[in-house]
């Protein structure tokens, strides 16, 4: 695991949107692994000025996304589908056909689950997967648990997570239930690149680079990968540091 600390999440945003457009210009038809949550939007920012200024051109990229809330439909405000149209997709010329999602509304989630795996396979693997990390150490919706996951699976979240990610519902609304990648899913792809800043990250953080390899906390595992960086602002890295 490889932890590179930088002086702010602009700075981040430069160096990871280079990794993915220089890795786009090599291999157009990559395919890519995306996250939501607030921490790549400013990477996803530079991606879009590189494509608005014709340095690259997403048009041939597949791409597989982490996770997505039970209950939502795509055109819900919240769901984290609509999250990458607006924040990514729907900015760039990503072809909306090679756009993969699980569904938070399917009716048979083994199916589901099976389907999403089989397609990331069939895709030949995801070439860089992007992360963010939760204060609880979770990676995509895996909560600490027992056990590493390897598939998609349906989760419940955690008291942490809703209280962390309610602030982006208006009503007490949120899902309690999510459909995620698994861990195995997470560590198959050839790239992992995490990003993590802010003081509310620096437990997190701490545990996932220090601590020991646990699915008590999920990101510790990302020691095991054999190319995960973690990128990390001052204010995230101050219990690496202390
Ligand atoms: C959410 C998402 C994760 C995300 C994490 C951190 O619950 N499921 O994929 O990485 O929490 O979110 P943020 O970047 O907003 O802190």
């Amino acid at each position: 695991m490889k932890v590179i600390q930088m002086n702010n999440a602009y700075e981040i945003s430069k160096a990871v949107a280079s990794i993915f457009i220089d890795q786009i210009n090599a291999k157009p038809e990559s395919v890519l692994g995306f996250a939501t949550g607030a921490s790549p939007v400013e990477t996803y920012k530079r991606i879009i000025e590189a494509y608005q200024n014709g340095q690259v051109s997403l048009k041939d990229i597949t791409t597989f996304n982490l996770d997505e809330y039970c209950g939502l439909s795509r055109d819900n405000v919240n769901s984290y589908y609509y999250f990458m149209k607006d924040n990514l997709f729907g900015k760039t010329d990503v072809n909306f056909e090679k756009v993969n999602f699980l569904s938070g509304l399917s009716g048979d989630i083994e199916s589901e689950c099976k389907a999403y795996q089989a397609a990331i396979e069939k895709a030949g693997g995801i070439d860089i997967q992007l992360l963010g990390v939760g204060t609880n150490g979770h990676i995509g919706f895996n909560e600490p648990s027992d056990s590493f996951s390897d598939g998609p699976f349906k989760v419940e979240l955690t008291q942490s997570t809703i209280d962390a990610n309610s602030k982006y519902f208006e009503n007490d609304d949120m899902p309690h239930f999510a459909l995620t990648m698994g861990i195995g899913d997470i560590l198959r792809a050839k790239k992992i690149i995490l990003i993590a800043t802010g003081a509310s990250k620096a437990k997190a953080v701490y545990s996932m680079v220090k601590g020991e390899v646990s699915p008590q906390c999920p990101a510790s595992v990302l020691q095991n990968h054999a190319d995960a960086t973690i990128f990390i602002d001052k204010e995230s890295a101050a219990l690496l540091n202390s």
